[in-house]
């Protein structure tokens, strides 16, 4: 309770931040606490309008998840998760780990350079359009309520933004493509292409940003066959639909569903 109201105080980055490298917080000497919640009350004032902010204040309001920190080195070769990548549309009846989402997620737009701030997947300019979000169904992820989440990438968790279960709608949005509601989950890649346009014009949104979902996709697949998991990603739904049940801004459109199970 007490972390959690330091940490909106800090505009929910600076901890993040510190966090993230590994150190732990209660080992920061009262100095240092000081000068960051200092800093952190600043943050916190201007962060209120921006994403710092709306996730400080999501983080007291929606359910946060916390995710297992992820691996980096696994028994299965670079060169085998290529070799035997396949698109996968069947899935068991056994919910996934948190390890496992945690560790797609990862893969897909978690932070690999902490100073700079860069992810798994590249990004044109450093920009990062895009957005995560999770479609937690039936079977599920091991003690984590269905509903929709948002993927933080700095602090590497979830925050819930409905409790409502729309795996079923969402595979009618995706042209009934069954698999869609069979796996445990759904992954919703969203981009936010003014993000890029700023830097890029047009380009950035008919080029780079859909070649960024592309490496998601990737990242997701390789990662799934790492840990021998099923999934597929899919480009064929009804775009608006999908925005409207991950409960995304207008301002971003949906490029990728990709559902992951686990193996029949
Ligand atoms: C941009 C894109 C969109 C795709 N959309 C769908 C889709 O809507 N439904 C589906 O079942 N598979 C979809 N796929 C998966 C392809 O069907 C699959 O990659 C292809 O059949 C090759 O099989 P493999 O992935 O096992 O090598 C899509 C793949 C890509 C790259």
């Amino acid at each position: 309770m007490v972390a959690t109201w330091l940490e909106v105080l800090v505009g929910g980055f600076l901890l993040e931040s510190v966090e993230g490298t590994g150190m732990p917080t209660d080992r920061l000497s009262r100095r240092t606490i000081v000068a960051l919640s200092a800093v952190g009350v600043l943050s916190a004032a201007v962060g209120i309008f921006t994403r710092a902010g709306t996730d400080a204040i999501q983080r007291v309001l929606g359910q946060s998840v916390t995710l297992p920190r992820p691996a980096t080195e696994s028994d299965t070769s670079l060169e085998a998760a290529i070799a035997n990548r396949r698109s996968r549309r069947e899935y068991g009846d056994q919910s996934l780990g948190r390890d496992d989402l945690g560790q797609l997620l990862w893969a897909a737009q978690g932070i690999t350079d902490r100073l700079r701030g860069h992810r798994a997947a590249p990004s044109a300019g450093a920009l990062y359009p895009l957005e995560l979000y999770v479609v937690v169904g039936d079977p599920g992820v091991e003690g984590v309520d269905t509903g929709v989440y948002r993927y933080r990438p700095r602090s590497h968790d979830l925050v819930q933004t409905s409790a409502e279960d729309v795996q079923a709608e969402l595979r009618a949005a995706a042209l009934d493509q069954d698999d869609v509601e069979d796996a445990a989950i759904d992954i919703v890649v969203c981009a936010v292409d003014e993000r890029t346009t700023g830097k890029y014009g047009e380009r950035g949104a008919s080029r780079y940003v859909p070649m960024e979902a592309g490496h998601v996709g990737e990242n997701v697949y390789l990662q799934a066959e790492s840990r021998s998991l099923a999934t597929v990603t899919i480009g064929a739904f009804e775009d608006e639909r999908v925005r409207d049940l991950v409960g995304a801004p207008a301002a971003q459109r949906p490029l990728y569903v990709i559902p992951v199970g686990t193996r029949p």
